[in-house]
């Protein structure tokens, strides 16, 4: 089997049960979700993509806020989209994709989105580089990038840092360290980018917006 397809399956296995509570037991250590919804700047019409949107959870807030955009959604984990579906009941086109590499036209019909957005999903994707790569060539110009994960703990005592790493490490999270700097570089001379660390560097939030006309 690919090691994709291995990837696929460890997500369906992790999640078959705890999708079912996934919505509400994430509320309480996913932070910045909703900072990243509140940042967007969607206009009716747009196309907003969540790459590994796992319940629908943020698509449906979106869809709240901005109830003229056109909302995609994809996943690896069967067993998520199966919640997702529930949740969004049609207001989403989703669908099961890796996010290192993927056609959108195949999926959803566009080549290109105004939006895409990543929460707490690079901390999970092994090749979370190569994910965010395959983001940017179907970024339309003019378009945003939103990122949320969680970030170096920095300004937090060390013996929580330990003890989340150690915890998320169950769940088959890592935190990328370098999260922050590859949003740096990915902006260097292309996009422009408005980054912060939330909550003393539990969580880091990116928005990098490609110039239109590229
Ligand atoms: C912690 S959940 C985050 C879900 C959602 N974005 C949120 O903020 O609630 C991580 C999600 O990433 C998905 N995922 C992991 N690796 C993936 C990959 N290579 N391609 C697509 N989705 C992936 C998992 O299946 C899971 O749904």
């Amino acid at each position: 089997m690919s090691e994709v397809a291995d990837h696929g399956r460890l997500m369906d296995d992790v999640y078959r049960y705890q999708r079912l509570f996934y919505d509400i037991s994430r509320k309480y250590y996913l932070l910045g979700r909703d900072h990243l919804i509140a940042n967007m700047q969607v206009q009716p019409g747009d196309r907003v993509l969540e790459v590994a949107c796992g319940t629908g959870r943020n698509l449906a807030a979106i869809r709240k806020r901005h109830p003229r955009a056109l909302l995609f959604g994809l996943d690896i984990s069967d067993q998520m989209l199966i919640s997702a579906r529930r949740k969004l009941d049609g207001a989403a086109r989703l669908a099961q994709a890796d996010a290192c590499s993927f056609d959108p036209e195949a999926l959803f019909g566009e080549a290109q989105f105004d939006h895409i957005v990543f929460s707490y999903s690079l901390s999970m994707i092994p090749d979370w580089q190569g994910a965010l790569d395959e983001a940017m060539r179907h970024l339309a110009p003019g378009g945003t990038l939103h990122v949320v994960d969680f970030g170096d703990q920095g300004r937090l005592p060390d013996w929580f840092k330990r003890g989340l790493r150690g915890w998320l490490a169950r769940f088959h999270v890592t935190p990328r360290d370098t999260l922050g700097a590859a949003l740096q570089e990915m902006s260097e001379g292309t996009a422009a980018l408005s980054a912060c660390s939330l909550y003393r560097g539990y969580a880091v939030y990116g928005r990098l917006t490609r110039p239109s006309g590229r």
